[in-house]
């Protein structure tokens, strides 16, 4: 949103006025509309979120978009793919703790993933947990017959349980994350807002490209996200403006700013939805859910 103000004055009253009313994508500000209610549930609507690069806010965003859309009556599964189990942890569950994760329905068949989704406290958000044994998986699959399917077998199974399933991809470009990708119709890719961020899309788009050819025909860019954006930095907004010149209207209108509630959220184990649900925080993946089902990226 645009910070730009003006003020005028009116026979001695100071009014505070947007000059612009032009969003951080140069776009105009605009409002998107409360999802509609839906009327029964599946099958599911799987993304992606993307981005070898780490630290971009891949997991604060599958947490949180993730609760918007579950507060929004979609009935979610996030799935934990990252050997470090942050998301995990960002919903109170202990991974070291877990018997059964991510890791025993890809490698064991007789390992049903029913038995690996756990409730979170927040209503129609479950979780699927990983733990750092899914970091002996990219080795292991190698062997495997139709290797960079196993994930989305794994999900058949559980896609008419729930209308959108986020998988949280590890900063790597590797055969975890192609299997994400495999098993997605949809990409998310978060994106720093800082220039040495935008390198790494190359690369991504071309690893995108190579599993929609090779693998997964129906795969797409849902929008790229900027995130820990400071509408005070020259700096911030000339790499959004870097960004929508690269990829014009798949950067999502909505763009979540820096700000330490977030991590202050991750060390309460919830997502700022819950956890601090008015803050401007909370609203700007709340905007994206909104966004993200206007586009037809989630029902
Ligand atoms: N909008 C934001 N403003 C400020 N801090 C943020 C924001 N989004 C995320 N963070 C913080 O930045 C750090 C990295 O975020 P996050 O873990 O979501 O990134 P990631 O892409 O999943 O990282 P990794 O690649 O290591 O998995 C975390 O400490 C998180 O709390
Ligand atoms: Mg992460």
């Amino acid at each position: 949103m645009s910070n730009e103000r003006g003020s005028a004055t009116l026979e001695g009253t100071e009014l505070d006025f947007d000059v612009t009313a032009v969003g951080p994508t140069g776009r105009p500000l605009r409002d998107f509309p409360e999802p509609p209610e839906l009327d029964s549930h599946g099958p599911a609507r799987v993304i992606a979120m993307v981005n070898q690069k780490g630290g971009v806010g891949k997991t604060t965003s599958t947490i949180n978009l993730g609760a918007a859309l579950a507060e929004y009556g979609r009935k979610v599964l996030l799935v934990d793919f990252d050997p470090q189990g942050a998301l995990s942890a960002g919903l109170g569950t202990n991974p070291h703790e877990l018997d059964v994760t991510v890791y025993n329905v890809l490698m064991d068949r007789k390992v049903s993933i029913r038995d690996a989704i756990r409730k979170t406290d927040v209503p129609n958000l479950d979780l699927l947990p990983a733990n750092i044994d899914l970091s002996a998986a990219e080795v292991q699959l190698v062997n495997e017959v139709a290797r960079e399917q196993v994930l989305e077998r794994a999900l058949k199974k559980v896609e008419d349980d729930y209308d959108v399933i986020l998988i949280d991809c590890q900063p790597s470009l590797g055969l975890l994350t192609v299997n994400a990708l495999t098993a997605a119709h949809g990409v998310i890719i978060p994106l720093i807002c800082e220039f040495f961020a935008l390198r790494a899309v190359a690369l991504l788009v071309e690893t995108i490209e190579k599993v929609q050819d090779r693998l997964n025909p129906r795969l797409q860019v849902d929008g790229v996200l900027a995130t820990m954006y400071d509408s005070r930095t020259l700096h911030s907004r000339e790499v959004i403006s870097r960004l929508v010149e690269a990829f014009g209207d798949k950067v999502f209108e909505t763009v979540i700013k820096r700000t330490i509630k977030f991590a202050d959220a991750t060390v309460a184990a919830e997502p700022i939805t819950s956890y601090a649900g008015n803050h401007a925080g909370a609203d700007a993946y709340r905007r994206l859910a909104k966004e993200l089902v206007a586009r037809g990226g989630a029902p």
